[in-house]
């Protein structure tokens, strides 16, 4: 599976950013830095030839937009979903909360078109509308969905802030290993964190388990029973001293200072994690979208 190139990924933070400083500072829903932010990474899809499409929704008087980009191919009864929130808080650009998601699944599916990738599952790639302020649009997709085709979702992966400064490396429970969140998520999830726990194995950084809880945009898809996991870097909470010892970093800190701050810009990335991260999304997306039938799930 490929290697994610990390000047990639960060060229499209440096865009987001640029995009936030020539419109107010932000991407929040109803501003128009975040329309310009759809439009800009609907743009690089459509040139590699991806089948795009901005749902709109109405939320608290204005406009928001979910992108929906689906690669041509693969089994239409078997869709492989990879989905990050493309909005920020209004106080600033969101560059790790969740440029870095959004930056991640995009050079990833930029990445399937580069290489011809032709896995036997349908790939959907999604940047959602509204997630602070509830997971509007990533809601709003999901009730839209008629029921055949939830159906024929196999499973969402989610990415919301993918490269903490003093990150952690945590998978949605799925599996409720860790016994953290409301126990094991629909049946597909330990698979689905499995692979993702194989790909950190490979590159020997322990993993830890994170509330499969819904605090993000697989909250909707798991409460209607569609398979979800996901890596996630850290926000608010601190770091304890054991896993200051596993990852490094420093202990009794913030995973991200600059959670829903200002200061959440381009300097606040660990180029290390978002590297790490984004190889994880590329494994994932290849190992389970498969080349044959025998990856069911
Ligand atoms: N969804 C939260 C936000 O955008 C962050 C978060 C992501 C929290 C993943 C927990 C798990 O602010
Ligand atoms: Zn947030
Ligand atoms: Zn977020
Ligand atoms: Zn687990």
């Amino acid at each position: 599976t490929p290697d994610i190139s990390l000047a990639n990924v960060k060229g499209h933070l440096n865009q987001l950013q640029q995009i936030a400083n020539a419109n107010g500072g932000n991407r929040a829903h109803g501003q128009p830095g975040f329309k310009a932010s759809i439009d800009y990474v609907k743009q690089k899809l459509d040139a590699v030839g991806f089948q795009t499409e901005i749902q709109s929704f109405s939320y608290s008087g204005r406009t928001g937009y979910n992108l929906i980009a689906d690669w041509p191919g693969g089994q239409a009864d078997q869709v492989l979903m990879a989905g990050a929130h493309l909005d920020s808080v209004s106080r600033g650009a969101g560059i790790n909360d969740n440029g870095s998601g959004s930056a991640a699944i995009l050079e990833v599916a930029l990445e399937v078109a580069r290489s011809g990738h032709q896995p036997d599952k349908h790939l959907r790639f999604a940047w959602w509308g509204a997630e602070e302020l509830g997971l509007i649009g990533s809601t709003h997709y999901v009730d839209e969905l008629s029921s055949a085709e939830r159906a024929r979702i196999d499973g969402y992966y989610n990415f919301d802030m993918v490269g903490s400064p003093n990150a952690g490396y945590f998978l949605y429970d799925g599996d409720n290993s860790d016994g953290t969140g409301s126990g094991p998520g629909p049946e597909g999830s330990a698979q689905m964190e499995g692979v993702l726990e194989d790909y950190f194995g490979s590159i020997n950084v322990a993993t830890r388990g994170t509330d499969f809880d819904g605090r993000s945009d697989y909250g909707p898809f798991i409460r209607v029973g569609i398979a979800a996991g996901g890596t996630f870097t850290g926000a608010e909470g601190r770091k304890t001293s054991a896993e200051a010892q596993l990852w490094g970093g420093t202990a009794g800190q913030a995973y991200d200072q600059c959670y829903h701050a200002s200061c959440d810009t381009t300097s606040n990335i660990n180029d290390t994690a978002l590297n790490r991260n984004a190889d994880a999304i590329a494994y994932a997306m290849w190992t389970l979208g498969g080349s044959e039938s025998a990856n069911d799930f």
